[in-house]
């Protein structure tokens, strides 16, 4: 009997532990932080267990035993075994009281250890919520050095990142399962989360304040590079879009600015520096579009430009009428925006 618990038990925390592995996990720490995190999960979690095991374990052996003995009325006095019992509670609630404290010391210090920094000169990355994208923001040394980007964050790895967080609309939720915890981003009350990942790799985060009615699509992929990668990345940010090469992608880019997407977007080097939407100076280097709805290429951005309503529903990108040839030109010039 206990070679077959001891069997189901190890088949049900292997299976947990497969399902907990992955670019979207909180179990799957790629970090110091989300280590800290998983591991008071781990803690609430066993002492969860055992005092659950426990519990079920009185009640068993209360309902056998009640089965075994003669009924009684509970007009019967027994004063031994009513002395008998106030122990026990009085034992059952001085151990509920300790198990409490001890999850709250474990809570708070992990609390405590996740609010420090080890790092005096962090990489500082702002991050705003807006219905339903993320504006990503790199400021330089010098004002001319800004970075914007949507979307994707990248990180180098093993370097202390300070996030900045804002949001533009309505109160939205950082969260990046295999980093850090949740954190709120509150129009008009700036928050910060500091974390490092020492995993290089592609991190899925997601929203997780319900902002409305597309809130489900509001995910973001952190990239976390070789820092000798993430300096390149960055410098190839800080440079202005690349321009046409083609008659094709000349005419698409005359559409683009001519047209309405120059009244939502930016497009460094040119005309267009509005900041409704996502900045599109580099979109074609980024992995998704619409805020990880779509995979990124040719035709995902002509469906997203043709019918974004379709696609996600209520966002705050509009339809825009264009002849076949204009959008193919449009496709054309943005899918080059490497
Ligand atoms: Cu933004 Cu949910």
């Amino acid at each position: 009997m206990r070679g077959r618990l001891g069997a189901i038990l190890a088949a049900t925390t292997a299976l947990a532990g497969a399902g907990c592995d992955g670019y979207a996990s909180a179990l799957d720490p790629a970090g110091p932080q989300a280590a800290r995190v998983s591991s008071l999960f781990w803690v609430f979690f066993f002492i969860s267990l055992l005092v659950w095991s426990f519990v079920l374990g009185v009640l068993m052996s209360a309902i056998a035993r009640a089965r075994r003995s003669p009924p009684r009325s509970p007009l019967d006095r027994n004063p031994l075994l009513e002395r008998r019992l106030g122990r026990t509670i009085l034992v059952a609630s001085t151990a509920t009281v300790g198990i409490l404290v001890v999850l709250l010391v474990a809570s708070v210090g992990a609390g405590r250890e996740l609010s420090s920094a080890d790092d005096p000169d962090p990489l500082r990355i702002k991050v705003i919520g807006h219905q339903w994208w993320w504006e990503v923001q790199y400021p330089g040394s010098d004002p001319s050095k800004l970075v914007t980007t949507a979307n994707e964050i990248h990180v180098p790895a093993g370097k202390t990142v300070k996030f900045e967080l804002g949001a533009r609309d309505v109160i939205h939720s950082f969260w990046i399962p295999n980093l850090h915890g949740k954190r709120d981003l509150i129009p008009g009350h700036d928050a910060t989360l500091i974390l490092r990942a020492d995993r290089p790799g592609i991190y899925r985060g997601q929203c997780a304040e319900f902002c409305g009615y597309q809130h489900a699509h509001m995910n973001l992929s952190l990239v976390v590079d070789p820092p000798a990668e993430f300096a390149a990345w960055l410098d190839h940010q800080r440079a202005p879009a690349r321009e046409p090469t083609t008659p094709l992608e000349e005419r698409g880019r005359a559409v683009f600015l001519a047209g309405p997407c120059a009244l939502c977007h930016t497009v460094q080097g040119t005309a267009a520096a509005a900041t409704a939407g996502p900045d599109l100076t580099h979109v074609a280097a980024r992995g998704t579009l619409a805020s990880g709805t779509l995979p990124n290429g040719a035709d995902p951005l002509r469906s997203w430009i043709a019918d974004p309503q379709s696609i996600k529903p209520g966002s705050y990108m509009p339809r825009t009428a264009l002849s076949p040839g204009d959008l193919d030109a449009l496709v054309a010039y943005l899918g080059g925006l490497k």
